[in-house]
């Protein structure tokens, strides 16, 4: 019969059928008489049986020389295969080889994780890697898909910039011709400008961050989903966001159930994660700290990662800790009218110990209060003074919010640490491959 060429991913299509697959090897086992070979072509993982006395010399021959990572055109016939992971397999009638590899550097024995890092380039073929880079594909989709489904225009973002949104302790530095320049940290502002040219607006791109903190939730380059919506409350804010997060956590559980039993992530903990979620302030939070291992935490400071996954431990869903210190956040904030040291803030922290997947606030409207802010945070009012004219024409309520898709891809597939969410992690120390 002719074969038709195909992909993994297509198989079931053709039962009983001669395909035609581009290929890799991925591992090889032999009886003697049976080669069982382990291939992959980008879309799957499925395996290929070819019996000595059931092919030709050549077939065999070539069966027999292919090693690790070697390219092929592989032709059998399509059998379901209850036993197997995929649920098909190969009955293997050809085997013609593209490229012989030698010395694969990734073997199937334990390496460490520098070792792998320098090997990122070649460790995505793996089958966990391809089962977190799928994953983050849909979960980019959900995104999209939520906002562009309510409303929401997306609008890109600048990266590089004059201005800082989040602090100037972490912020990269570079020459814009004869000017200054600093590459995002967020594109909060500039989608605070788009909401009042587009009601709803989000920005979904790259944000770089100087973190001279080596943790497994820092990275110096992630990307930021950033939602920002005009006449849009701190309450209505929260109820956007958990919306959001449960829409993208069921969509993975729905299109990604292969990938998440590779990473043998425990689903029923995913399966908690519907709207509405729990809401605690920070006041309490700092209570329940006192009153849970954190006797010495004092109002007014900080949660690390312990005191996060602490207050996270409660609860089955994502938590929203609202209503920090003013103090302790971003100068853009909006104050809670009835009690100016706290602002109208929440962080969500996801459950089993992920941290904070999304910061967001209502946004400070009133002019004189965010001249104010520019004086207290010693910030320029000229470098910023785009910023200011939002408040000086026709400014209103609004808010808006950051989820992290590194932590969150973290999160859903269960991985303990971020290095692993992105193709290609730039870490402290770490610009290689
Ligand atoms: O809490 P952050 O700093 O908030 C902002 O940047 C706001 N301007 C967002 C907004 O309101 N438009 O960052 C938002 C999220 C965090 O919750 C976290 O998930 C992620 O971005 N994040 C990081 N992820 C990986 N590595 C880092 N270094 C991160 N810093 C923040
Ligand atoms: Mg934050």
């Amino acid at each position: 019969a002719e074969a038709n060429q195909t992909t993994i991913r297509d198989v079931a299509a053709h039962v009983g059928q001669t395909v035609r697959i581009g290929c890799w090897l991925t591992r090889k086992r032999s009886s003697g008489k049976i080669q069982f070979l382990q291939l992959r072509d980008g879309t799957g993982f499925i395996q290929g049986v070819a019996a000595k006395n059931e092919v030709d010399e050549a077939t065999w021959a070539a069966a027999d020389r292919l090693t690790q990572e070697s390219s092929l055109w592989v032709t059998g016939v399509v059998r379901e295969e209850p036993r197997s992971p995929s649920g098909y397999e190969l009955s293997v009638t050809g085997v013609e080889i593209i490229h012989l590899t030698s010395d694969y550097p990734i073997t199937p024995k334990e390496h460490g994780i520098d070792f792998l890092m320098d090997h990122r380039h070649l460790w995505l073929r793996s089958p966990k890697q391809h089962a977190v880079m799928t994953t983050r594909a849909t979960i980019v989709r959900a995104i999209q898909e939520f906002f562009d489904t309510r409303g929401f225009t997306q609008v890109d973002a600048p990266i590089l910039t004059p201005t800082s949104a989040e602090g100037t302790t972490n912020l990269f530095h570079t020459k814009y011709f004869d000017e200054d320049a600093f590459l995002t940290q967020s594109g909060q502002l500039y989608m605070e400008a788009a909401a009042m040219a587009l009601g709803k607006v989000y920005s979904f791109g790259p944000t770089f961050r100087a973190e001279k903190s080596k943790t497994r939730r820092h990275l110096i380059e992630f990307w930021m989903i950033e939602p920002e919506m005009a006449f849009v409350d701190h309450e209505e804010n929260l109820r956007v966001q958990e919306q959001f997060v449960s829409h993208v956590v069921q969509t993975v559980l729905a299109k990604n159930a292969k990938e998440l039993a590779t990473l043998e992530r425990d689903t029923s903990k995913l399966e908690k994660a519907l709207a509405p979620f729990p809401r605690i302030t920070y006041d309490d939070a700092v209570k329940f700290l006192n009153a849970n291992g954190f006797p010495e935490f004092v109002w007014g400071e900080d949660f690390g990662a312990p005191h996060e996954t602490a207050i996270a431990e409660s609860y089955e869903k994502p938590v929203f800790i609202t209503h920090y210190p003013t103090s302790l956040k971003a100068f853009y904030m909006k104050p809670d009218p009835d009690r100016p040291d706290v602002v109208l803030c929440a962080d969500l922290i996801a459950p089993e110990g992920y941290g904070e997947i999304i910061g967001g606030s209502q946004r400070i409207d009133d002019p004189a209060l965010m001249e104010q802010r520019f004086d207290e945070h010693h910030l320029s009012k000229e470098t910023y003074s785009w910023y200011l004219d939002l408040r000086k024409y026709g400014s209103v309520p609004h808010s808006g919010f950051g989820l992290g898709l590194e932590r969150t891809v973290a999160w859903i597939c269960g991985l303990d640490h971020v290095r692993e969410t992105i193709p290609f992690p730039r870490l402290l120390y770490r610009l290689y491959p």
